[in-house]
């Protein structure tokens, strides 16, 4: 068995040790969006340190926790906090509790994250669905030896966001009269905000918005078979677009700004993807 197949079967002994829930849907919390914790019923708190082989999160904004427990009527893991490339993580680190949250059963993986605007309709305190991706600036989850098991050497990365979970996240988004732009999330390596240039090459490749995470995820889950959904919270203009300088204190206080938009759509999301999955 190879080494990391090995690390993810001990990560996923490690949490049977803590709970027996099975949930279908996982969710990922990006930066300052940890407040919609305060929506789940939490029975299970584990941090990322309790967990073998999980790198924990040095970015404040980013708490470090897995969390069981139900929104409504639906069983979910949350992930508040992720752990980033620019820290220094390799992605196959950067990845590693999603996949073994997939080993566990999980079939539908909603990831968000803040995100600049690069699209120019976009606003500050707007959330954009992921329709695409560029990932080509970071390297794969995927490099090294193909874990057979997880699923193939050459994935199929043509729908990556899966259609049927865009279109319920659209519809419900519309009904709640929350704005949910659709578009395309370019990853960087990070850990510096782009230079106005690298902002207009990206527009050119058909960028809507950037950030520093979630494209290689959503890459490791499609290639275990995960259905994949992804929010951005439009946190800032992208570098020269506004006139402000850049800073992570802008996007947290944008994100916190859309904390009840965020956590109603969220909220509406998890219950209309529930409906899909097949509950035991
Ligand atoms: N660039 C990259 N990552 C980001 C940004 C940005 O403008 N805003 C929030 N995360």
């Amino acid at each position: 068995m190879q080494q990391e197949y090995r690390r993810l079967t001990e990560i996923c002994q490690t949490i049977r040790q803590y709970t027996t829930a099975h949930p279908k849907i996982a969710v990922v919390l990006g930066s300052g969006l940890g407040g919609f914790v305060q929506q789940l019923r939490v029975h299970t708190e584990l941090a990322f340190a309790q967990l073998p082989h999980v790198p924990t999160s040095t970015v404040p904004g980013h708490a470090g926790r897995l969390l069981f427990g139900s929104v409504g009527d639906t069983e979910i893991v949350l992930m508040q906090g992720r752990t980033h490339y620019y820290e220094g993580y390799s992605m196959q680190q950067v990845v590693r509790l999603i996949r073994a949250l997939g080993m566990l059963g999980v079939e539908i993986l909603l990831l968000t994250n803040a995100a600049g605007g690069i699209n120019m309709q976009y606003h500050p305190g707007e959330f954009m669905l992921l329709s695409g991706q560029i990932a080509s600036l970071v390297p794969s989850p995927l490099r090294g030896v193909n874990m057979e098991e997880l699923g193939p050497r050459f994935p199929d990365m043509t729908n990556i966001y899966d259609d049927m979970l865009q279109k319920i996240a659209l519809d419900a988004a519309h009904r709640l009269h929350i704005t949910l732009h659709q578009g395309v999330y370019i990853q960087t390596a990070g850990p510096q905000y782009e230079s106005p240039q690298e902002i207009l090459m990206y527009r050119t490749w058909g960028a809507d918005a950037v950030g520093m995470s979630t494209a290689a995820e959503a890459i490791a889950a499609r290639h275990m078979g995960m259905r994949v959904c992804g929010i951005s919270c439009i946190s800032n203009l992208a570098a020269g677009l506004g006139s402000m300088p850049l800073s992570h204190s802008e996007v947290q206080q944008t994100a916190d700004r859309s904390a009840a938009d965020f956590a109603r759509l969220l909220d509406a999301l998890i219950s209309d993807f529930s409906k899909t999955v097949q509950t035991k």
